[in-house]
Order: C-alpha cells, then sequence, then structure tokens
C-alpha cells in the first residue's frame, strides 16, 4: 500500500520555492510548546486530545524524551525496499493552537517550516494543507483565508521514516522531528515573494542587479544607489566579496509597501584555465566539512551555536565551510556573508546505502525518483542563492551516479549560472565543474596536482581526459575521528604545491557525541554503539576537530597552525614572511618577536610589517635587539608571532593568527662528569629495575611497546587493522626476563632483559646501562634489538611494527604536576606537530591527559628535552634527554586506558605512569583514509638512546 507516506513525491500542495527573504512584513514565529502525541505507525493514533504531551519546537522528539535517536553510517534502519518503510513507523503528531496578533494584516499569508524530518503532512483549522519531505529544506503553504484571529489549530503530523529517508542516508543520527523554525509570513498585497541579487565583480567595477516576480526599487544607501528590479548597474569603486573581507553592502527592495533586507556582496566565480578564481583571483579553501550538531539538541541549532561554530573557524584560520550534507540553517549562511566563510552549499541528498544492493534500485539512476532529486536542488539554490558566501552548488554526497543528476545539473545551470557545481561520487565528473576525491593517500593527492591521476575504472577516456582539466576539490581529508588526524601538514604541503587544488575540507567540524547517562548516572557523550539498536555505526560519528560540547581537540588547534595564512620562517640569517591570503595583504597584523633561553624570555620586541601582497612574500631582518642579547644558557629560540592589529568581528586585537620559530643559537653547560660518586639510583639485583632514585620512590623502567590504540589505529572495513595485529602478535603483554645484571668497574650498572609475548618468538632484548654522574643523578643509555620473528604476522603486506618504544616508570601518587622544556603545550606525535612550539610549559597530571570521548593513547609530547615532575612532599624528578624524548604522563596505565570503554570507566591509580619514550607512532587517519605512511611507523631494527634521571 503506497500512501504520501512511501510515495516518491517530494510533497504536495506547497508553494513554489523561493528565496529566504528577510523582511519588514509582519512575522509570527510559531516556535514553542506544542502539544505531542507519538504513535508507533505511520496512522497516528485516535483517542483524545487531552492526554497528549508537550513538547518544544523546534526540537527532534527523540532528544526531548520520545524513544531513542539512532546512529547509523551508511546502512539503511529499514529494508532497502525502495521507496517503502516499514509499519513500525514512529510519527509524532504536534498540534498547536495560537491567535494572531492584533492588526494581523488581512492579506496572502504563508505558512513556513524551515525544516521537519523526514515527512510532514499538515493541517491548519481542520483543512489538509499538504505535505512535504527532504528534512534539511524549507517549506510553505499559502493559508490565506484559512486563519482567524484567535484559537487557531495547526496540526502536523511527521513521519520518522517515508520515501524521503531513501535520499537521506548521510552518516549521522536519524533525528525525527519540527527541528527548524515554523513561521506565519503576512505578504503584502503587491510585495515581491522572490528575490535574484545578481553581483559581480570584475576589473574593479561591481555590476548589480536584482530580480523579483513584481517591480519594486532597489536602494544602497552607502553606494548612493536607487534603481528598479531587473535593471543592471555597474558601481565603481565597490569592495568586493571575499571571506578575507566580507564587505556586505546593506540595502533594501521596496514593493508593494514591503522593504526586504538586501546584503550584497559583490563577487564573480569563474573557473579560467582549470583555476577556480574568485573576482579573477585564484582561491584556496582551508575548510571542514560541517554538520549540524548540538550534543543536547542534535540538529536543531540555536542562534547563538552556530555562531560560535563561525566564530571558532575564523579563529582556527578556516576559511571555508562544505554543508556536509545537506543546507544548514538558513541563519548560518547569513553569519557566512557577515564573518567571511566561502561555502560549498550541498544538498540534501545520500543515498550510500544502496551499495548494500550493489547499487540496484539508487534513487537517482530511477526516473521514478527524478522529481523528488530535482525537488531538493530547486529548493536549496532558490532559497541560498543570494548568499555572496555560497561559492559552489554540491549535487548531494555518496550517492553514486545517475540521470537525475544530469537534470539536477541541467536545472542549476539554467537558474543560476554563475555558481560552479561540485560532484564527487561520479567518476565521470560528467556534472561536476571539479575533479574531487575523499581520503587519498599523499602520494594519490601528489599525483591530482600534477593532473597526472590515473583513469577511474569505468569512465571513458574523454571523461577521463576532461576531468584531468577540472580545478581539483579536496571534499574529505584528514578524518579526525578520535586521536588526530596526523599528516594534515604533509597534505597541506602539496595543497601548496599546485595550482590545480581550489580548496580542502577536513573531516569534519565536530564529534556527534549525545549527552545521555551511564547506569550511574554519569553524564557522558553518547555514541551510535551507546544506544541498544541496531544496526548503528557506533562510534564512526565521534571524528570532529570539536569535541561534542565544541572544545577544540588538539587536531583543531593543528590545522589552524597548518593553514595559517602567513608563513614565517625564521632563521638566524632572516626571516621570511609568505603571505598565504588569497586577498589580503599584511598590513592588518603586527609581528611579534621574543628571545627564550630555554623557554624564558631574555629580549622581546616589535618588527615593522612589511608590504606583502597577498600570495607574496618578503625577507626582514632578524631584530638588532634579538641578536644583541647576552649569551644565557640552553638553547635560544627567536619566536614571531602574528597577532591582529586591531579588533575585527571575529577575534580582538592580538589574537594570533600566525607564528614561526627558528633557533639562534645554543649554550652548552658545562657538561657534568661522573665524580666517582656512588650510583644515586638503587637498583634491584635480582630484576635490574629501580627501586628508588635519592629519596624518590620510582619504578621500572618497563621496556614498553604498547600504546592504547587511537581510532586510526584500527583502521577501517578491514583494512589498516594494525590494532588486531598487535593484539595477535602480543604487543599488548610483553612478559619481561632479566638475564644479568652486573656492576662494572666504574660503578656503572649494567641490565640485560629480554622482552616479548607468549606465544611468539619476536622479542626485544634491551641492555641498560645505569652510569652515575653526580650524587643525584644518574644516566640511563638503552640499546635495543629486535630477536626472533618479526615478519611472521604480517598486517596487509605490511609486518607488525611496535607503536611505541620506550621506558615506563611508576612514581607516588603525589606527583601532580609536570613542567617541560619541549614542544607543547598541547599533545604532538610524529605526524601532528606542527602546532606544539618549542618552549617552557607547566601543566597538572591531570590536564596531561586529552578526553577522547573514546578512551585511547593521547598525551604524548614529542621533542621534549627535559621534563620535571613535581607534588607535595616527594622529591622532584627530571629526566633529561640525549638530546630529545617523548613523554606522556598520567594516573591510570596503558592497558587501563585501552581497556576503558567510556573516560568515566578510568579511575586515577596510586601510581603516576610516566612513559619516556624514544618513539611512537605517529596518528594517521586510517580511521578512514590511506594506511600510515612507513615513516611514521617503527621500523623493526635496532635502537640506542638516553636519558639522565635526577632528583632535585
Ligand atoms: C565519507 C562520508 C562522510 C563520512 C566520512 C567518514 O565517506 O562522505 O559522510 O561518512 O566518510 O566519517
Amino acid at each position: 500500500m503506497t500512501s504520501y507516506v512511501d510515495s516518491t513525491a517530494p510533497g504536495e500542495g506547497r508553494r513554489a520555492p523561493r528565496a529566504d527573504l528577510r523582511t519588514d512584513a509582519p512575522r509570527l514565529s510559531l516556535n514553542g510548546r506544542w502539544r505531542f502525541r507519538l504513535s508507533p505507525t505511520a496512522d497516528g493514533a485516535d483517542g483524545p486530545f487531552d492526554d497528549w504531551d508537550t513538547i518544544r519546537v523546534p526540537a527532534h522528539w527523540v532528544l526531548e524524551g520520545h524513544g531513542e535517536p539512532w546512529y547509523t553510517n551508511t546502512a539503511y534502519p529499514f529494508p532497502l525496499d525502495p521507496p517503502h518503510v516499514p509499519n513500525d513507523n514512529p510519527t509524532g503528531d504536534y498540534r498547536l493552537r495560537f491567535d494572531l496578533p492584533p492588526h494581523w494584516p488581512d492579506t496572502v499569508t504563508v505558512l513556513r517550516f524551515q525544516g521537519v524530518d523526514s515527512c510532514a503532512k499538515v493541517w491548519l483549522n481542520g483543512t489538509e494543507l499538504g505535505h512535504s519531505k527532504g528534512s534539511r529544506l524549507p517549506f510553505e503553504f499559502e493559508v490565506t483565508g484559512l486563519l482567524h484571529p484567535r484559537d487557531n489549530v495547526l496540526a502536523v503530523r511527521v513521519h520518522r521514516w517515508s520515501s524521503g529517508s531513501y535520499l537521506e542516508d548521510q552518516d549521522m543520527w536519524w533525528l525525527p522531528g519540527i527541528f527548524r523554525d515554523v513561521e506565519l509570513l503576512a505578504r503584502p498585497a503587491g510585495s515581491v515573494d522572490d528575490v535574484f541579487v545578481h553581483a559581480g565583480f570584475a576589473d574593479g567595477v561591481g555590476t548589480l542587479r536584482v530580480d523579483a516576480d513584481r517591480p519594486g526599487v532597489v536602494e544602497i544607501p552607502s553606494l548612493s544607489l536607487r534603481f528598479d528590479t531587473g535593471t543592471e548597474v555597474s558601481v565603481e569603486g565597490v569592495e568586493p566579496w571575499s571571506a578575507e573581507s566580507p564587505t556586505l553592502y546593506r540595502g533594501t527592495l521596496v514593493a508593494g509597501g514591503e522593504r526586504v533586507d538586501l546584503a550584497i556582496g559583490f563577487r564573480t566565480v569563474s573557473i579560467v584555465d582549470g583555476r577556480l578564481l574568485v573576482n579573477g583571483r585564484p582561491v584556496l579553501m582551508r575548510g571542514v566539512n560541517r554538520h549540524e550538531h548540538d550534543p543536547h539538541r542534535g540538529r536543531a541549532l540555536d542562534l547563538e551555536t552556530m555562531r560560535r561554530d563561525v566564530l571558532l573557524m575564523k579563529r582556527h584560520n578556516i576559511n571555508a565551510v562544505r554543508t556536509s550534507h545537506y543546507p544548514p540553517h538558513p541563519e548560518f549562511l547569513r553569519l557566512c556573508d557577515e564573518y567571511g566563510l566561502w561555502v560549498v552549499d550541498e544538498c540534501d541528498i545520500e543515498t550510500h546505502g544502496f551499495a548494500y544492493s550493489g547499487w540496484k534500485g539508487n534513487p537517482p539512476a530511477d526516473p521514478a525518483w527524478r522529481d523528488a532529486l530535482l525537488d531538493r536542488a530547486r529548493r536549496m539554490v532558490e532559497r541560498d542563492k543570494n548568499h555572496p558566501s555560497v561559492i559552489i552548488w554540491s549535487l548531494g554526497n555518496e550517492s553514486d551516479a545517475g540521470a537525475a543528476f544530469a537534470d539536477m545539473e541541467e536545472w542549476i545551470r539554467d537558474r543560476d549560472p554563475s555558481r560552479p557545481i561540485h560532484y564527487e561520487r561520479d567518476r565521470s565528473y560528467r556534472h561536476s565543474d571539479f575533479h574531487s576525491v575523499m581520503y587519498p593517500s599523499l602520494d594519490e593527492l601528489s599525483a591530482i596536482g600534477q593532473r597526472a591521476e590515473p583513469a577511474p575504472e569505468g569512465v571513458s577516456a574523454d571523461d577521463a581526459a576532461r576531468s584531468r582539466t577540472l580545478p581539483h576539490l579536496l571534499c574529505e581529508y584528514g578524518h579526525a575521528m578520535g586521536n588526530g588526524p596526523g599528516s594534515l601538514a604533509d597534505y597541506q604541503k602539496i595543497l601548496e604545491g599546485s595550482d590545480r587544488f581550489c580548496g580542502a575540507f577536513v573531516w569534519e567540524w565536530i564529534d556527534h557525541g549525545l549527552w545521555g547517562t551511564d547506569a550511574d548516572g554519569v553524564p557522558y557523550l553518547r555514541h551510535g554503539g551507546d544506544i541498544d539498536v541496531k544496526p548503528n555505526g557506533d562510534r564512526f560519528c565521534l571524528d570532529g576537530l570539536v569535541f561534542a560540547d565544541r572544545t577544540p581537540s588538539p587536531g583543531l588547534i593543528e590545522y589552524a597552525k597548518v593553514i595559517e595564512p602567513v608563513l614565517v620562517d625564521v632563521k638566524p640569517s632572516g626571516i621570511t614572511l609568505r603571505n598565504r591570503y588569497d586577498v589580503s595583504d599584511l598590513a592588518h597584523l603586527r609581528l611579534l618577536w621574543t628571545v627564550a633561553d630555554d623557554g624564558t624570555p631574555v629580549a622581546s620586541g616589535e618588527l615593522a610589517v612589511p608590504d606583502v601582497p597577498a600570495r607574496g612574500s618578503a625577507s626582514v631582518a632578524v631584530p638588532e635587539a634579538a641578536l644583541a642579547a647576552a649569551p644565557g644558557t640552553g638553547e635560544r629560540w627567536l619566536s614571531v608571532r602574528a597577532v591582529l592589529a586591531a579588533d575585527t568581528s571575529w577575534a580582538a586585537a592580538g589574537h594570533e593568527v600566525a607564528w614561526g620559530q627558528g633557533m639562534l643559537a645554543v649554550f652548552r653547560p658545562p657538561s657534568r662528569r661522573a665524580n666517582g660518586s656512588a650510583l644515586s639510583a638503587r637498583i634491584d639485583p635480582a630484576t635490574g629495575r629501580l627501586l628508588g632514585l635519592g629519596d624518590l620512590a620510582i619504578s621500572g623502567p618497563w621496556l614498553d611497546v604498547w600504546r592504547a590504540p587511537i581510532e586510526n589505529d584500527h583502521g577501517h572495513g578491514g583494512l589498516n587493522e594494525l590494532s588486531r595485529a598487535w593484539r595477535a602478535v602480543g604487543m599488548d603483554r610483553f612478559l619481561h626476563r632479566t638475564d644479568e645484571v652486573r656492576t662494572e668497574d666504574d660503578g656503572t650498572v649494567v641490565v640485560r632483559v629480554h622482552s616479548g609475548p607468549a606465544t611468539q618468538t619476536l622479542a626485544l632484548t634491551a641492555e641498560y646501562r645505569w652510569a652515575p654522574v653526580d650524587d643525584r643523578s644518574v644516566h640511563l643509555r638503552v640499546r635495543v634489538e629486535p630477536v626472533g620473528i618479526w615478519d611472521g604476522t604480517p598486517i596487509g603486506h605490511h609486518s607488525v611494527t611496535p607503536p611505541r618504544l620506550g621506558l615506563r616508570f611508576g612514581l607516588p601518587a603525589a606527583i601532580g604536576a609536570a613542567e617541560w622544556f619541549g614542544r607543547g603545550p598541547h599533545e604532538s606525535y610524529v605526524d601532528s606537530f606542527t602546532a606544539a612550539r618549542v618552549g617552557r610549559f607547566r601543566a597538572e597530571v591531570d590536564a596531561l591527559q586529552t578526553p577522547y570521548p573514546v578512551p585511547q593513547e593521547n598525551g604524548n609530547h614529542v621533542e621534549t628535552r627535559w621534563l620535571r615532575l613535581l607534588g607535595a612532599g616527594v622529591p622532584r624528578l627530571r629526566v633529561t634527554g640525549d638530546p630529545h624524548f617523548a613523554f606522556t604522563v598520567r594516573r591510570w596505565t596503558t592497558e587501563d586506558l585501552d581497556r576503558a570503554v567510556h573516560p568515566q570507566d578510568l579511575r586515577p591509580s596510586e601510581t603516576v605512569w610516566l612513559n619516556v619514550d624514544h618513539l611512537q607512532q605517529g596518528l594517521g587517519s586510517a580511521s578512514c583514509g590511506p594506511a600510515l605512511p612507513d615513516r611514521y611507523r617503527i621500523p623493526v631494527k635496532p635502537y640506542e638512546f638516553g636519558v639522565t634521571l635526577s632528583v632535585e
């Protein structure tokens, strides 16, 4: 039985889609508390009205105490039998009684829904208005003549599943309900319904035409312009709009007594010789994929949350957003216009789950769905066409190929020839102005940069040849799931290295975690696997650069640094500034410098900002005063920070946008030599491990090769499953056997230990040489050698390699803080340390762990020169590198971290665990992406490293 719920029809009774306009005509928000009743099937339930609950609108009912949210990645949560959905189809009946405000005009009135998931049927005062699908797109009904001054009853029946759900298989929570605003709009007689602003910019001149469905007059006071709709005017001396300099000219269109607000940004988007240009200049988008998400409210975002996203992005040097994978709330685009972000506006279409039928029945390829797909394209373009920030239309995500994309393309090109079109998944790229891929390896991306990518399978030679002429838009890379992603700097280098690239978008902006409580009432962020429904996409929704509460993760800090708009290259011979802005010079910045010895500032000052045009560079001399500072101790570093000279709309004066550092000199202290004093280390003659160091109780070291696997260690879809291979060979359970403890004539204690897992021959033998330095210090030199069969258990075609190589020590729980000189303050790894500057840092032990919502390895610090651990009532421990080491300090073991399922499972132990590592494997982004490059793994070979341990 097919009803409107499972017919492919996109809707019925709706008005034609049009622009989202702000006007001075009367408007009544119908947001607020509505009556609500949930029934198990699409038929709803009969019965009295008085037992209905109440619910807030906008919201998702599953986040308001009615049923559960449900997360899947690619799977449809119902049988793949398009366009049908099961009888079990939770259906929410919504009812609102409302009065019209006094003096509501007796004119055309429109009822608008900005977003209802997934299908709504609407009645007003008993009259059925129609229905609509297309969750993240607006729909309107004309209700003229149906309204009363008082006691109107608006009823909306919302179905969780509908034919529309087949087009909405994005990797995200299924969240039903009226989740965007509902409003009533008076349309004064003679007013315009739709407006299309055409504002271009070329050769210093703006052109402007405002089309409307009825005649009206346009006024832009700041440009002294007044002209009729439909007339094109040229405007000399306008500032063009760009993400860097988002100049908006505000004005009005007056028709039928109504004033429509206009926010005009002059800009022209073009593709010339295979490059994307805006206003005639090349642009490199440094972007993110943004889903709408709030950990309490799902996709029902308020304006402040949207603004927070925009501000956070701007403050982290992000200049572009792909609205993955649907048009966002219209206010978000207004914010992008205002604050300046390039936008790839993506249509609400994804049919990924048809992968499970081998793409049989895929809607874009089936004419029965043509109207439904076109309807979505039209509603997006009509709604968003006036935003200068929107520079590219995307036809949707991961929906394979089909004729409907040709229809959508044709319709869009006809309606809005001013913007290029993007679609990634049809490898012929026939309906796309961009070549585009997701998650390439570094090598694959380099080939794309050289327009030398291999022809995709099944694509004609002509299509392949054409696609090589297109600019490349990297729509997803850098999978930010858990700790990571690594290699952002490597990718950026490639992206900056070829003019084919117009932009890249990290996957993704925010973790989609939803607050809930565990059995003990402890609040925590839930992922798909925390809710008892099947199938579910488990933790795959936690892959953002910001945590679900919008706290920046170390990944975001790294990204901000990697894409900083000025490259500040500091060398003793001079400072080079490379301006990476596409439009701006550097006049809005100040350059502040500091010279520090081992992290302690010894001189500082300010550099004059040279005149550097967009994409240009300049050299400046190292300031005299920096060179003149008297010799000190340790490493002398010159740091130069580029900060905002004045307040902007998105950050205050002084906000840092870029920085660079270079080492000027090293002042070596006189070397300390063994003075014949006894070894301060007390070593157990049986195990060869420490019993104490001076008065400090310290245990260890244990040779440590294990890390609590990060999400990227698990790989994806059976590929790159390093963690599985590690466990198979026992990397997580090394056992140790001390073979020898002896003291040499000079007092050096030599310990030989064999460390390896049960069942395997593979092992590491280590020789530890403990040499006295003075009565408070001991030098430890470690030589490690692999023995046994390491090639036996391959991962893919690789042999197993350990995730870590270092020493683990146990310390008293009284240790409360760490101070170090090295990279910080954030955690860093071999493939993610660009944002960690060399300096002197201090942190509480509890702050040295990053609270990833799924516990995993974290808190590493590469290139540490020395570390001091301090606590009340215990001697301080100092670790000095030979020259560098990496450290991790935490109140639980790696094994505890590995076992923990949620953060609340981690409890401080009686020991503070310190890892002094020679190496730790990089992060990569194999949780959805290529294998970790070999250079970030730890080859199985002999190693030698040393540290000095001192008590202070
Ligand atoms: C892509 C997809 C995204 C997301 C991502 C992995 O294939 O477009 O929606 O699923 O992978 O997190």
